[in-house]
């Protein structure tokens, strides 16, 4: 896939596979984050060698990984993870993050749009997301998604600053997820939402 989408503002913003000749402007991207944003993800992308190996999974097709431009820098990143040939081969894991001076403009919501196409092409039957208690931002755009909170595991997970956080674990099927989504989007990227 490879397309330009409008945010609510009128911003467009190209969304596309990322290839191994992004590695350095994905690295700019994660190392441009806020700390508050990198304080809850999973490994430290910061460092050149951590976003080599999220590049290897994708070209192993373990995981879907989307980037949006705008001009020649990435604004989110987008990843949906694959079980694989395992018993959980019918779940992908959602992962989003965008940049802050493009966020609450849609690009969340139309990331997902996106991976939601790409969970459909890989027949992934759930979509599932983990998060820790303070991103709030993540819970809400996933609730509005339809995702449900199913499981919070009191203290299970650790931030960057190495504090202990409750994990929470939301999930939707993707038939739910796609009804969100149309009714979010009709005819044009942003008609109804706006
Ligand atoms: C979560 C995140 C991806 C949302 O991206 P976004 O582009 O800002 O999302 P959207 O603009 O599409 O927002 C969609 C809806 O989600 C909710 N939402 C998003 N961010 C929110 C926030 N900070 N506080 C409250 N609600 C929020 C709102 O309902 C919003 O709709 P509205 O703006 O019309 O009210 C972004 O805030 C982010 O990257 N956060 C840091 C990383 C993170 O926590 N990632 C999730 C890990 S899986």
């Amino acid at each position: 896939m490879d397309k330009t989408v409008t945010l609510k503002d009128g911003t467009e913003v190209r969304i596309r596979p990322l290839t191994r000749s992004d590695l350095d402007q994905s690295l700019a991207f994660f190392q441009g984050l806020p700390e508050e944003d990198r304080h809850y993800l999973r490994g430290d992308v910061t460092q050149r060698d951590v976003v080599e190996r999220r590049i290897q999974d994708m070209e192993a097709g373990r995981v879907i990984r989307l980037a949006a431009w705008d001009d020649d820098h990435i604004v989110a990143d987008g990843a949906l993870e694959l079980a694989g040939h395992q018993w959980t081969a019918h779940v992908g894991e959602l992962r989003l993050i965008v940049a802050r001076p493009y966020q609450r403009r849609g690009l969340g919501m139309l990331m997902a749009r996106e991976l939601y196409d790409q969970a459909a092409k890989h027949k992934v039957e759930q979509i599932m997301v983990a998060m820790m208690r303070p991103q709030v931002g993540a819970r809400n755009i996933f609730r509005k998604l339809g995702f449900r909170e199913e499981i919070v595991v009191p203290q299970h997970v650790k931030d960057r600053a190495g504090h202990a956080q409750d994990l929470i674990v939301m999930r939707c099927d993707l038939e739910a997820l796609w009804r969100e989504i149309e009714s979010a989007f009709t005819l044009s990227d942003w008609q109804r939402a706006r």
